[in-house]
Parts: structure tokens; sequence; C-alpha cells
């Protein structure tokens, strides 16, 4: 069984936690798309696990982590978090794969990433400052370089130094300080030498799991307002976020995804930059912020808050053609008297659509909420969807009866074991 985790909303959405939860079983648990811009963290044992590179249901020992070739990487960051595994007595030499078609970030990737950030002032977009971007658009313009190219250190070297000369005069325009080439180079190939046993074809590997019918679980990052294409861009990163991404990203076909699951944070959150049409700024903003920990996994910033919007994530929904939902963190509203769901926008009077705003429409428009009550209980310990409280099970239900899917997971916390299965 194929079967994908896509964040239907602006990330986070606690797509890591549910990705470990479905893992249980799994063979292979594939990225397909993004870098580590994404941030996922699982909590198991007591112990939390931020992941940006590696899958992560990694901690089951069955499951074995692919790393396809739609994913861009930053070296430094993946052995880190090889060794950070190492250190809890986890060894991947057998549990974790890495496809030479992968494109790496390299230094001045990072760095473009952040000169582009401070020459744009207050216009800045609010990246995670990781080289995503840059990475992307060198791999675009034929200008970026794979780990292939890792597997002849010479060839590396040659087309690292071409490219990182060029960077650099770039950078400079910037007035940022360019990068110590041969410093970097001699980083780099250190790095090479715990990557080199990781790297397979996982093409071939995927395939062959398709056809031996293996348990398959494609970790989406991000999320999907956040799309290159379906996103208000330029508010968005740089990968293809939907389900299309599985395709380009692995190999595989998108006809072998048999579940498509949607990940919904029962309220809305962001990092960075551009409209969020349910934004909120009073205390129940600071409030859902604190009690729900809403700082980046990546970056550490206050993560921006807002009602559950409905008109977004059913866009989501439908071009992801999502069949399972699993909502998390409603926990968080435990406590809140009325909690607000936006279940349309209004533009000057008329009704407009997620999919027909750009950036400035989604600044300007009125969304059309909708008041339910709230419920007072603390439901971390609940298991059974019957024992919750009667308001509570009453949002969810409004959410999947709007959505027109199925809610298949209910999250009331971030460990492992604290959900409900309907
Ligand atoms: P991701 O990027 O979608 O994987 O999400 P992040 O890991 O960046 O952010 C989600 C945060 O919420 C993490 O700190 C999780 O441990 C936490 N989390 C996930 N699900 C729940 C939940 O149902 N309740 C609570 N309280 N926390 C959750
Ligand atoms: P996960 O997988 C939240 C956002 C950044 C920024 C924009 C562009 O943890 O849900 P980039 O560095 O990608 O060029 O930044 O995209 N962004 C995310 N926000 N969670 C993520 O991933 C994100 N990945 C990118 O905050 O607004
Ligand atoms: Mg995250």
């Amino acid at each position: 069984m194929v079967s994908l985790v896509i964040g239907t909303q602006w990330g986070d959405e606690g797509k890591g936690k549910i990705v470990d939860l479905l893992s249980k079983e799994t063979d292979f648990v594939v990225r397909f798309h993004g870098g580590n811009n994404a941030g996922h963290s699982i909590i198991v044992d007591g112990k939390k696990y931020a992941f940006h590179l590696i899958p992560s249901g990694i901690l089951h020992p069955q499951a074995i982590g692919v790393i396809a070739n739609g994913v861009i990487l930053d070296l430094e960051v993946l052995v880190s978090e090889i060794q950070m595994l190492a250190n809890e007595q986890i060894d991947l030499s057998k549990k974790l794969i890495i496809s030479p078609r992968c494109h790496l970030i390299l230094p001045y990737h990072k760095a473009l990433d952040l000169a582009y950030e401070n020459a744009r002032g207050k216009e800045k977009l609010g990246t995670t400052g990781r080289g995503i971007g840059p990475a992307l658009a060198d791999k675009v313009s034929y200008n970026g370089i794979r780990i292939y190219e890792l597997l002849d250190w010479k060839n590396f070297e040659e087309k690292f130094k071409f490219q990182a000369k060029i960077k650099n005069e770039i950078i400079k325009t910037f007035n940022v300080k360019p990068i110590e080439i041969s410093k970097e180079l001699k980083k780099l190939k250190s790095l090479r030498e715990i990557i080199l046993p990781f790297i397979k074809d996982t093409y071939e590997i995927l395939q062959k799991a398709v056809t031996e019918k293996k348990n398959i679980l494609l970790e989406g990052a991000h999320g999907v307002m956040l799309d290159i294409d379906f996103s208000p861009y330029p508010y968005s990163t740089g990968s293809n976020v939907i389900t299309g991404a599985v395709n380009t990203g692995t190999g595989i076909a998108i006809k072998s995804i048999e579940q498509v699951w949607g990940v919904v944070k029962a309220y809305t959150s962001r990092v960075g930059g551009g409209p969020i049409p349910t934004e909120i700024f009073d205390k129940t903003a600071e409030q859902i912020r604190e009690v729900g920990h809403e700082y980046g996994t990546t970056t550490g910033r206050p993560r921006r808050i807002g009602w559950l919007d409905l008109e977004a994530t059913k866009f989501a929904c439908q071009i992801s053609d999502i069949t399972d939902l699993a909502i998390t963190k409603i926990d968080i509203l435990s406590g809140l008297k009325k909690i607000k769901i936006c279940m349309g926008y209004k533009l000057n009077g008329k009704s407009i659509s997620y999919s027909s705003c750009g950036y400035n429409e989604l600044a300007k428009l009125t969304p059309v909420y909708m008041e339910l009550p709230g419920w007072n209980e603390d439901i971390t310990k609940v298991r059974e969807f019957k024992h919750l409280p009667k308001t509570c099970q009453d949002y969810i239900k409004f959410i999947e009866k709007f959505l027109g899917v199925k809610i298949s997971i209910v999250s009331v916390g971030p460990a492992r074991e604290e959900y409900i299965k309907l």
C-alpha cells in the first residue's frame, strides 16, 4: 500500500507526528520534496526528536528511510541528524538510502538566501534562510550540483569551484562576505565520506517495493498553502507540495497512491511573511501560541496564529485528492469559550474562492466566520471519540462535514500515543 501525508495549511500541522504514528508497519518512509526548511517534531517515550531531512518514521525498527530525488539537501544538516541518531544507538547504515539525483544545498545558497532577504528589507519574505530558493533556482537553471557528483570528488571539486566563484561575485554585490572556497571544500570532503555509503538508486528500490506491494509512506513537507504554484507567490516555498510532487520527487506513479492523508491543525499557524486571511493578534492568539508551543521547529521563530480556514483547507483537500484527515492540536483549543472557523471569503461584498486570490486579495478579504462553543476539559488523555466533550465532538464533525472528507485520526497531544482513531 502506498500512502501519502500532506500538510493542508501553511506548514507545521503536525505531519511528523502523524507520519511516525502511521509508520508502525511501514517498510519505507520517504521524503520526496523540499529540504531542511522542513522541521518535523515527534515525541517517543518522552524524548523529542526534530527531523529536517531524515524521514519521521525512522524510529520504527523495520522502517527504511528514503530521501528520494525530489529532496534538496544540506550535507551538514543530514550528517548532524545521522549523528544525533547514532548517539541514540540508532544505526542508520541499513536503514537509510539517499538518491544520487538529490540536489545539494551548498554554502553559497545559504549566503544568497540571507543576502536576498536582507536586501528586501521591510519586504522580506521570511524564508527559513536554509538556501532553499537559491538551490532550486540553480536546479532549474542547470547550475545545480547533485549528490551524483560526489561519487567522483575531482568532478565535484571542479563544479563547486566554478559555481562558487560566480556566486561569490553575486554575494559581493550585496556587501556580504563571500564564502571561503577551500575551507568549504575541505568541510564538504569530510561530509562526503559519511554520506557515500547511503547513496543508492532510490527509484529502482521504490519501484520494486511498489511491485511487491510493500508498505510505502510518503512524508510530505511544508503545506499546500506554501506550494510554489498554488500559494500566493512569492509567499511560497520553492517546491510543489501537492500530490503531484510525488511522481517527480520519487518516480512513483500517482495512481499507485491509495491513501492521501491531509493533516489539518485545529487552527492556523504560519512562520514568515505573507497574508493569512484568518490571522488574529489578540490574547487568544497569544494563548494559542504559548499553550501550543507555536515556535518554529527549524528557526525557533514565533509562529503567527489564526482561526482554522476551511476555505483554504477545502482547496488543499481538492487539489491533493485527500482521502483521510488527521486533525491535530485540538487539545490546544481547550479553555476557549468560543472558537471561530472560517467558511469562506468575501471581497468587496462578493464571495471569492481561495484559488482566485493572489496575495493582494488574501490580504484585503473578509473571512466569513461561524462561531462554535468551546470546551474547558483537558482532552489529552482521551482515547475514544465518544469521551471527548460534546462541543469538541461538534467542532470535529463540523470540519468533516464542511470538507466532505472523513476524519480518521484526531491527535490530542504531541506524544506518539496521544491520539484517537476514528
Ligand atoms: P510538522 O512540520 O507538520 O511536522 O509540524 P511541527 O513538528 O513543525 O510542529 C508541530 C508541533 O506540534 C510539534 O511540536 C509537535 O510535537 C506538536 N504536536 C503535534 N501534534 C500535536 C497535538 O495533537 N497536540 C499537541 N499539543 N501538540 C502536537
Ligand atoms: P514543515 O515541513 C513552516 C515557509 C517559510 C517561509 C517560506 C519560504 O515543517 O511544515 P523557504 O525557506 O522554504 O524558502 O521559506 O516557506 N516554510 C515553512 N513554514 N513549516 C515548513 O515546513 C516550511 N517550509 C517552508 O517559513 O515563509
Ligand atoms: Mg514543521
